[in-house]
């Protein structure tokens, strides 16, 4: 069995991203998927003086060896002012002072939602245009606009999303299926 990571950036009790990373890894066949959530991983605010002074905090260690040892990520970004939400920068921030390919060459389905008609384009594009450079291996992008007219009860509602959202986790899944024979050869 694969053993998949699904977060939110995100640290909000309710929120949409978790709300979508628990319904899209729901999907996925033959998977053991750990549901995390940035809240159980406190970080301080991230700074080189801090860092110079106390090292790096244990919870960025424990962060970073979860995506390590796991075979894929399923990850939706919350969106903040155009940009990656303060926790998930933070955390981000912090585990690149370990391992600057912070994502070790994993399949990740990167998707954002939002309550709003752009669905997270702006911090989508931000990712797409940064994550590669910390070895991240996008299968694909999923942006979730108009969270409230299109989810419920945990579910996507909205028919062609919630197609299009299937064909993503599909080609994550086919690229699961590569890494791991890869690996084994
Ligand atoms: C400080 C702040 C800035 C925000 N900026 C944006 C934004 O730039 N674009 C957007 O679509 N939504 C923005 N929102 C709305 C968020 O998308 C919304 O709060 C969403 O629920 C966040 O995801 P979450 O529920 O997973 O935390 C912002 C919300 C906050 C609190």
């Amino acid at each position: 069995m694969k053993k998949i990571i699904a977060f939110a950036g995100s640290n909000s009790k309710n929120s949409i991203n978790k709300q979508l990373v628990t319904y899209a890894s729901g999907l996925l066949d033959d998977a053991t998927v750990e549901v995390l959530d940035l809240n159980d991983f406190e970080l301080p605010v991230f700074g080189v003086d801090l860092e110079n002074e106390k090292g790096i905090p244990e919870n960025a260690h424990k962060f970073l060896n979860l995506i390590k040892s796991s075979q894929g990520i399923v990850l939706s970004l919350a969106e903040h002012n155009g940009a990656y939400s303060t926790v998930f920068k933070n955390i981000f921030d912090w585990m690149s002072r370990i391992e600057s390919k912070t994502f070790f060459g994993k399949p990740m389905l990167l998707m954002a939602a939002s309550p709003g008609g752009r669905g997270g384009a702006s911090v989508l594009s931000v990712a797409q245009n940064r994550f590669p450079y910390h070895n991240a291996e996008i299968t694909g992008v999923f942006s979730l606009p108009n969270f409230k007219e299109n989810f419920s009860d945990g579910k996507l509602i909205n028919k062609e999303l919630d197609s299009e959202l299937k064909k993503a986790v599909s080609e994550f899944e086919k690229r699961l299926e590569h890494a791991s024979t890869t690996q084994a050869s």
